[in-house]
């Protein structure tokens, strides 16, 4: 079976769960008094929601933690009516703990309708005294208000640049093998906080043999955010062949599309501090090419067209 590094190394205490200790330290006073209120754990994917409502459940619960514990995700289960079947089996078994109730764990509860959840705050409410609810989801607000003023909310936030590269680090350890700072900077960069992401990724290099940022890049299908704003420079100051190898490389080396480069170049463009009147026709020329290739321009001829139109551009104004 192929070990799957997340999954190996995902935190099985509260205190394993890292750069949320504000969270933790709520949740471990919950657990001194064996009991919890019900919880919205919301935050952006991969920054522990799930390890810590399962680190929850093994602290409250101990060996017996999976009875006492029902995972289920709202997009998948396909309709409220067998959420709340699933719920009602599971609730009505008496709890196998001392604790008195069960955790029903509900994922990417956001993408339930308002009329499901008004459908869960009976169910929730029906089973108070042998259930507590965990609701995991990206945005609180997508929680309609009666259920978020029944729970306390907790919100993640994406792992911490120090806090990631130290994990990576302890994890590389294990693992028996090395890696050096830029390519944990460039893991940390392709991640944007994603800790899911960042294992996945250190995973994927460690398998692939060579552990360096360009790999580590290609392997993610993403590029060094830098690479885009050269490309802009490079071709504003009229290098033209200069810029066309960089462009290069990115659609065959790193095989980007023509529409990810116009993407990459728009992102980045849009945080420059550039001369006002150029960033605008900068703007437009990335939309007009966005456009001719959407319309079945072809990706090289367009592309080229977009780094002579930004050499003119740079030419016109210095
Ligand atoms: N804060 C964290 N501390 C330690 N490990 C973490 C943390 N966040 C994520 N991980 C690692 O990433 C993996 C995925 O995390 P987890 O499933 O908890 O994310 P999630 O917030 O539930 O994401 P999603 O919104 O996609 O469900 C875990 O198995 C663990 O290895
Ligand atoms: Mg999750």
């Amino acid at each position: 079976m192929i070990n799957i590094w997340t999954e190996k190394y995902r935190p099985t205490k509260l205190s394993g769960v890292i750069g949320e200790s504000d969270n933790i330290n709520r949740l471990d006073s919950f657990v001194k008094e064996k009991n919890i209120p019900h919880l919205i754990f919301a935050g952006p994917p991969g920054t522990g929601k799930t390890s810590t409502a399962i680190a929850l459940a093994i602290e409250l619960f101990g060996e017996s933690w999976k009875d006492n514990f029902l995972e289920l995700n709202a997009s998948n289960e396909r309709g409220i009516d067998i959420i709340r079947e699933n719920i009602k089996n599971f609730a009505k078994i008496k709890p196998s703990n001392d604790i008195g109730f069960k955790i029903i764990f509900l994922d990417e509860a956001d993408h339930l309708t308002g009329d499901a959840q008004a459908a869960l705050r009976r169910t929730m409410e029906m089973y108070y005294n042998t259930t507590r609810f965990i609701f995991s989801c990206n945005y609180s607000s997508k929680i309609i208000p009666p259920i978020q003023s029944r729970c306390v909310v907790l919100r993640f936030s994406p792992v911490n640049e120090d806090e990631m590269k130290a994990k990576l680090r302890a994890i590389s350890k294990k693992e028996g093998f090395e890696i050096d700072d830029e390519s944990l900077n460039a893991i940390y960069e392709i991640s944007e906080g994603d800790m899911r992401k960042a294992i996945n990724v250190l995973q994927a290099i460690k398998t692939s043999g060579k552990i360096d940022p360009l790999t580590i890049y290609r392997i993610a299908g993403e590029i060094n955010k830098n690479e885009y704003k050269n490309l802009i420079n490079i071709a504003l100051e009229g290098n033209f062949n200069q810029a066309r190898d960089l462009l290069d490389k990115m659609l065959i080396d790193y095989g980007l599309s023509g529409i990810d480069i116009i993407k990459g170049m728009h992102s980045s463009i849009r945080k420059e501090q550039i001369a006002y009147k150029q960033k605008l026709e900068i703007i437009m020329a990335l939309a007009e090419a966005e456009f001719r290739i959407v319309e079945g321009g072809t990706d090289n001829i367009q592309m080229d067209a977009l780094i002579a139109k930004l050499s003119y551009i740079g030419s016109e104004i210095n």
